[in-house]
């Protein structure tokens, strides 16, 4: 199976499966001198590691990441410098209830890769659904907490913003509740968080999920990253969410809204400031145009689509051919939107990195 790298000059190749020994990824282009910690790696997974809350798969994955090649240790014993090889980095799976896919091995379950995964390579490992299982994002979210370290004026950060039909109240976005131990949906507004509570213990207790948006927001991004046609720095971006497991649709800026708006209304307007520096009245467009970053927050969010292994049985069909009806048992996200946010962050992080490295090749300016 090919494709399992994106990335030009910041290159990630992931690989593993959810129910093999380990997974992991190497990235290619790291530059030298980079500082990092194995501690910086680790807080990153481990706000995407699994059963942290009743509303998240209860699979005990520690996720303790190891980094294997690619750095020298600094005097301190624990700052690792980037050597400019390749960073190789492995996650060793330990919960894996493979009996609990023992009764779909022929079954193909709806939403899932599992038919055309089938049509396309002639096999597949059922258990947890192989490459295709989200397990394959804790390499990516690796992956993007040393993105970030390329740019130590950036930062990324993701948020909840809606949850079925439930949605927070921008007027309350307060960032510094993300990181709170009584949020366990990554929603920047407080007074959600007993709404989405009790919509998704109804629904975890129905046997269903639920979908989610997400946003991502990207601040301290010079201007000038990106290209105006093919290598556009919102096509990368959205390239890069959509390549998430469950993840049915992007939008950068205002998004759709901006074909409900006028050209008036929709213009990023444009002052001088005081400081010789231009200012931008609003940002509509996302922190890009003409596929180049303004240097305002680069805005992007996804739509996550509700989770497919569901306790209500559902109609399908075997690899025999006969009409089925598949019940997936094991333990499964009700909302795999809330666990999608620090992957999000992670893939948006990358495209950056990518293209500020990029940037720096073709211009010789960062
Ligand atoms: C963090 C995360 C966790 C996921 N966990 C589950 C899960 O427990 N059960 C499930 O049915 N799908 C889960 N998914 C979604 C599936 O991996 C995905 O729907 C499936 O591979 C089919 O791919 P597609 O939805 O992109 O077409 C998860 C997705 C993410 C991002």
């Amino acid at each position: 199976m090919s494709h399992n790298t994106f990335g030009h000059l910041f290159r990630v190749t992931t690989w593993g499966e959810s129910h093999g020994a380990a997974l992991g990824c190497v990235i290619d282009g790291c530059p030298p001198r980079i500082r990092f910690t194995q501690g910086e790696i680790q807080a990153e997974l481990d706000k995407r590691r699994p059963g942290q809350s009743r509303f998240v798969t209860q699979r005990r994955e520690p996720d303790e990441v190891k980094v294997l090649s690619g750095f020298v240790l600094d005097g301190d014993g624990t700052t690792m410098i980037s050597t400019g090889t390749p960073i190789s980095m492995m996650i060793e799976n330990v919960d894996q209830r493979s009996k609990d896919y023992g009764e779909i091995a022929r079954q193909y379950r709806p939403g899932h890769a599992d038919y055309t995964y089938h049509m396309k390579y002639g096999i597949r490992d059922h258990r947890g659904g192989g490459r295709s299982s989200a397990r394959e994002t804790a390499a990516r979210v690796a992956a993007g907490a040393l993105a970030r370290k390329l740019l130590p004026e950036m930062t990324v950060r993701g948020a909840l913003i809606s949850m079925g039909e439930k949605q927070i109240d921008r007027a309350n976005w307060d960032w510094n509740f993300i990181g709170d131990a009584e949020n366990p949906f990554f929603t920047p507004d407080r007074a959600s968080v007993p709404v989405f509570a009790d919509y998704l213990d109804g629904i975890r207790k129905a046997g269903s999920s639920v979908g989610a948006v997400i946003e991502i927001v990207a601040e301290g991004v010079p201007a000038g990253l990106g290209a105006p046609i093919y290598a556009k720095l919102d096509q990368d971006i959205a390239s890069n969410l959509m390549s998430i497991n469950a993840v049915k649709g992007v939008e950068i800026g205002n998004g759709f809204e901006a074909a409900r708006i006028t050209g008036e209304q929709n213009a990023d307007e444009m002052r001088m400031g005081n400081d010789d520096k231009p200012i931008f009245l609003s940002n509509n467009a996302g922190g890009i145009l003409g596929g180049i970053s303004t240097g305002q927050a680069i805005v992007a969010r996804f739509a996550v689509k509700p989770t497919s292994s569901i306790l209500t049985p559902r109609q399908s069909i075997d690899v025999d051919g006969n009409n089925v009806d598949v019940m997936t048992k094991g333990r499964h996200d009700p909302c795999v939107g809330i666990r999608a946010v620090p992957i999000g962050e992670a893939m948006v992080a990358c495209a950056i990195a990518d293209h500020y490295l990029r940037h720096r090749g073709q211009t010789g300016r960062v």
